[in-house]
């Protein structure tokens, strides 16, 4: 029996097609539209009784196929669907599988533009959501309820690194007769792949390590073709596609995709060891330290732990802000996933939205600063984290 390729070879090799002039990777297709020679041909392809490359809002073009294919092979799932952005993928699929009087169960604390999704784009098309918090999933039996369409979960969550258990949750939700959808962004699939532990649809924003140099703004939705067609019917009809010159550069960043995620979680794990031991240092959040407290549920889903450091600081909040100011390799920027570390305090971007109510139930405490570890030398980004925490 052939050996099936691991995951760095999918990287590099995934869904690659011979191409007709050699080209070693899909080449550049900007083309917006492509020719046919007879109008049998292209009814075929318009109606969908046959495969090929018709318009790019569609996604039929051949980079936009390439790339997804690629996900596709990387994710191990069926098939995928490529978006302008991880909030693109995330609307059209919600969009997609909830109608006028369903209801979505969102657990734990979710990205802030999914939170305004749900709480305010969606209510009005009769879409309403319930929310529960990892401390109160004792409450899912009477939560979910006969509308329950979707249970909704990110694994890791933003800032805390929260782990829920993809098993149990898919469990729970098909006895209730709902789909669970995980956005896996903070996991990459490298450290983990929530459709093998049952989940019905995973979703990324690629803005994060799947891109993984701060420069690709976009979204993939992966599943069975039968969950995709109506994600597809929303993307095309919204126009939400991802562009092709910005599938080609996600498709070369996919190729060391699994080099990347493999070393920042290295460095990450190092980090957060000497963080948790270092005088300044309150508390480290991190699903590969022994204190997380999920660290259990993160060993026997996770492969690695991934490349976010959460901590906090003893002073508050501004404390952390001039911790985040002092340092010098490390940017101060609100995202994450890129091959540079950056840092950010929640507070003031990703959860400034909040109430201070709202941020302690969820345990964001003013003097937490989230740490995204690049590839970087280890040492040279302690030294830096040395001298920023001296101050
Ligand atoms: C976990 C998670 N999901 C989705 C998104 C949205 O992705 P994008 O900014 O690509 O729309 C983000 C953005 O930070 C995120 O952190």
């Amino acid at each position: 029996m052939a050996r099936a390729p691991s995951l760095s070879t999918r990287c590099v090799h995934g869904g690659h097609e011979p191409d007709p002039n050699g080209a070693l990777h899909t080449p550049l297709y900007t083309d917006t539209t492509f020719a046919f020679s007879d109008t049998a041909s292209l009814t075929a392809v318009m109606d969908g009784q046959r495969p090929g490359n018709l318009y790019t809002r569609f996604g039929h073009n051949p980079t936009i196929r390439a790339t997804e294919t690629q996900l596709a092979h990387i994710e191990g799932a069926p098939t995928a669907l490529v978006f302008g952005s991880g909030m693109a993928a995330i609307s059209a699929t919600l969009l997609a599988h909830c109608a006028a009087g369903d209801r979505i169960l969102c657990l734990g604390d979710v990205y802030g533009g999914t939170f305004e999704l749900l709480t305010k784009v969606m209510p009005p098309m009769g879409i309403e959501t319930d929310f529960l918090l990892g401390d109160e999933l004792a409450q899912l039996p009477e939560t979910l309820t006969k509308r329950t369409r979707v249970l909704y979960v990110e694994t890791p969550t933003n800032p805390t690194l929260e782990v829920f258990d993809i098993q149990k949750l898919a469990t729970i939700a098909h006895a209730a007769g709902a789909l669970l959808f995980v956005d896996g962004t903070f996991a990459t699939p490298v450290n983990q792949n929530p459709l093998a532990l049952g989940a019905d649809i995973v979703l990324h924003s690629t803005t994060k390590y799947l891109g993984g140099h701060s420069d690709v703004t976009g979204g993939v939705v992966l599943a069975t073709d039968a969950l995709l067609a109506p994600v597809w019917a929303v993307r095309k009809n919204l126009g939400q596609v991802m562009a092709p010159e910005v599938a080609f550069s996600l498709a070369r960043s996919l190729r060391t995709l699994a080099l990347r995620v493999e070393a920042q979680n290295i460095r990450a794990l190092e980090l957060a060891r000497r963080l948790e031991s270092h005088p300044a240092v309150a508390r480290v959040y991190y699903p590969g330290l022994s204190s997380h407290p999920n660290h259990d549920v993160a060993v026997r889903q996770m492969r690695g732990f991934g490349g976010i450091v959460t901590f906090t600081v003893h002073g508050g909040g501004d404390k952390a802000a001039q911790i985040i100011e002092a340092l010098k390799l490390v940017t101060m920027a609100p995202s994450l996933g890129g091959v540079e570390s950056l840092a950010t305090q929640p507070i003031t971007t990703t959860h400034r939205g909040l109430t201070p109510e709202e941020r302690a139930r969820r345990g964001i405490a003013d003097a937490m600063i989230r740490l995204s570890v690049g590839i970087e030398d280890v040492e040279d980004l302690w030294a830096d984290l040395e001298q920023a925490l001296a101050q």
